[in-house]
C-alpha cells in the first residue's frame, strides 16, 4: 500500500514539477561555451536542465531593453536584475517576443542556456529569505523602525536602498541579498502578502 502510494507520488511529482526550478544562493559567474559571459545575481530563478558534477546547465528567462542588452531583468514592469552580462551584445540568448513599454521603449523577452557552478544553486529560497530577513531586521532598524518590504515597488527599492547602503556595515553579498529580498517582497509582488510579520513602528 505504502509503496503504491509512493510510486503514485513520484509519478505525479515528476509530471507536476517537470520544470526543475532553483535559485542562486550567491552572485555567480555565468558561463557560455566554457567562457564567462556575465554575473547572475542572488535569488534569481533558473530552470535546471542538466547537472554534471561541479557545473549545472541552466535556462534563464527574462527581459532586456533593445537599447541595452547587457542587463537582464525579470520583466518590463518589475525590473529586478537577474543578470549583468559583461558585454552589450552577443550574449547567446534568443528572443521570444517583443513588447513596448509606456515610453515607447522596446523590450525583448529572451531565454538562454548557460552554465553555473552547482554549489551556487539552491532549491530552498525560503532559507535565503530567512537569512535576508534576519540581516535586514538587525541592520536596518538601528535609526528608524523597520520598513515593511511592501511599502515600495520592485522598481523603487534599488534607489531607496542605495541611499541607505553607506549607513550600514555589511559586505556586498549581504547587501545584495537584502535588496533582492526587499524586491521579491515588494508591493507589486506575490511575496508582499508574506511580509505582515515585519513590524513597522
Ligand atoms: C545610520 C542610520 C540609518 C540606517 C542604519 C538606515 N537608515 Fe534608513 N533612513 C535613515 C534616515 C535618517 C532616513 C530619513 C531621511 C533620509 O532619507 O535620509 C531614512 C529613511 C529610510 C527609508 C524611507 C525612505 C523614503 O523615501 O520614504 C527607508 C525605506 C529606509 N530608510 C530603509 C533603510 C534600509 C533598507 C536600511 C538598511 C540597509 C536602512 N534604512 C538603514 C537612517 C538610516
Amino acid at each position: 500500500m505504502l509503496r503504491k502510494l509512493l510510486l503514485v507520488t513520484v509519478i505525479l511529482g515528476a509530471s507536476l514539477f517537470a520544470k526543475d526550478i532553483a535559485y542562486l544562493n550567491q552572485k555567480s559567474s555565468l558561463f557560455l561555451k566554457g567562457k564567462k559571459v556575465g554575473e547572475i545575481l542572488t535569488l534569481s530563478p533558473v530552470i535546471i536542465l542538466e547537472k554534471k558534477g561541479k557545473m549545472t546547465k541552466i535556462q534563464i528567462k527574462g527581459m532586456v531593453s533593445q537599447d541595452y542588452e547587457q542587463e537582464l531583468v525579470k520583466n518590463l514592469n518589475q525590473r529586478e536584475t537577474y543578470v549583468y552580462f559583461d558585454k552589450e551584445k552577443g550574449n547567446g540568448f534568443k528572443t521570444l517576443s517583443k513588447k513596448e513599454d509606456a515610453y515607447g521603449g522596446v523590450w525583448l523577452e529572451v531565454t538562454g542556456v548557460y552554465k553555473v557552478k552547482t554549489k551556487s544553486l539552491t532549491k530552498d529560497k525560503n532559507k535565503l529569505y530567512e537569512q535576508a530577513k534576519n540581516l535586514y531586521a538587525k541592520t536596518c532598524s538601528v535609526c528608524h523602525g523597520l520598513h515593511n518590504p511592501n511599502e515600495f515597488m520592485v522598481n523603487q527599492w534599488p534607489n531607496t536602498f542605495k541611499s541607505m547602503e553607506p549607513r550600514v556595515a555589511l559586505n556586498k553579498s549581504q547587501k545584495l541579498l537584502i535588496l533582492k529580498y526587499l524586491q521579491q517582497h515588494a508591493k507589486d509582488t506575490k511575496g508582499a502578502k508574506n511580509t505582515k510579520d515585519t513590524k513597522k513602528h
